[in-house]
């Protein structure tokens, strides 16, 4: 990684840790900062800070939304491995939270980051708090992240064509990529241009991103992905590999990977921390 994202990597866990630090209750609180500082890769902070650095906005002021990003994000990795749902023992190179603390303080470690987000958002921000709750929100609610859950469940049994896995993708995976870079947005003055082009990379990098985490599940191991590949856990009908073969996937993904670098191409400034991020796909 570059000393550039690093260096905002570092910030972001620290204000992580600060907001993690306001919760009250000790159990709870253990439960939460046990996922949330179990080492992700923190890629939808970095596409946040990204933005607003590539528009010379400034990084501190964008770090608490980075941080309510991520309490989202690791709230939805905490109930996808609920028994309920994924059943998987681990995450992040751990045993995942449920294994950890229970069902039930899972459930309710999840809950609080996924509310706690909204209060920090709403706190921090007395202006633009209210448009960065919108996109969050619209992006991990019914149309976005949960509803590519359901979406994801409903088609255990069932094979679903190409069209309907990339919208389960693009909703489950994408929806909370392209809010990333669209948060980012608020912090700063955009040309109209840059706008689109924006949005057709996150859009290409979030399906992307989906398509690469099923094929590290036919690829890798459960070591290397620190957490269980689905495949050890129900047979997963509706990824990629499952429907196109590996190389199908692989040709699939390096399609979204052109689409993304082309967008960056596409903008009237320097994209090299986007470009950067993009490499994890490549990986
Ligand atoms: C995992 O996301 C869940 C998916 C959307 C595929 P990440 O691969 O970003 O997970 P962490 O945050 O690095 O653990
Ligand atoms: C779920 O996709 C992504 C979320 C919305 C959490 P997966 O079920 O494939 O994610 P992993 O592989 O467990 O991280
Ligand atoms: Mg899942
Ligand atoms: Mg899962
Ligand atoms: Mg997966």
């Amino acid at each position: 990684m570059s000393p550039m994202l690093a260096g905002w990597r570092t910030a972001v866990e620290q204000t992580l840790d600060e907001q993690l630090a306001a919760v009250a209750n000790p159990h709870l609180r253990a439960a939460m900062v046990y996922s949330v500082e179990a080492g992700g890769k923190r890629l939808r902070p970095l596409l946040l800070l990204s933005v607003v650095a590539m528009y010379d906005g400034v990084i501190a002021d964008a770090l608490p939304a980075a941080a309510a990003l991520e309490y989202v994000h690791t709230y939805s990795l905490i109930h996808d491995d609920l028994p309920a749902m994924d059943d998987d023992d681990l995450r992040r190179g751990k045993p995942t939270n449920h294994k950890q603390f229970g069902e039930a303080l899972a459930i309710l470690a999840g809950d609080a980051l996924l509310t706690d987000a909204f209060a920090i958002l709403s706190r921090e921000y007395p202006e633009k708090g209210a448009a960065c709750v919108q996109i969050l929100a619209e992006a991990a609610g019914s149309n976005g992240m949960v509803g590519g859950q359901v979406l994801d469940m409903d088609g255990e049994n069932e094979q679903y064509h190409l069209e309907t896995l990339k919208r389960m993708h693009e909703a489950k995976t994408g929806a909370l990529i392209q809010a990333a870079i669209a948060m980012g947005g608020l912090f700063v003055t955009i040309p109209e241009t840059d706008q689109t082009a924006l949005a057709d990379f996150s859009a290409a990098f979030g399906l992307g991103f989906q398509i690469k985490d099923d094929i590290n599940d036919v690829t890798k191991t459960t070591a290397e992905l620190g957490k269980t590949a689905d495949k050890d856990v129900i047979e997963h009908k509706n990824t990629f590999p499952e429907l196109l073969g590996l190389d199908g996937a692989i040709q699939a993904l390096q399609v979204e990977i052109a689409k993304a670098e082309t967008a960056l191409n596409e903008l009237t400034v320097d994209a090299a921390p986007l470009a950067e991020i993009l490499a994890v796909l490549k990986a």
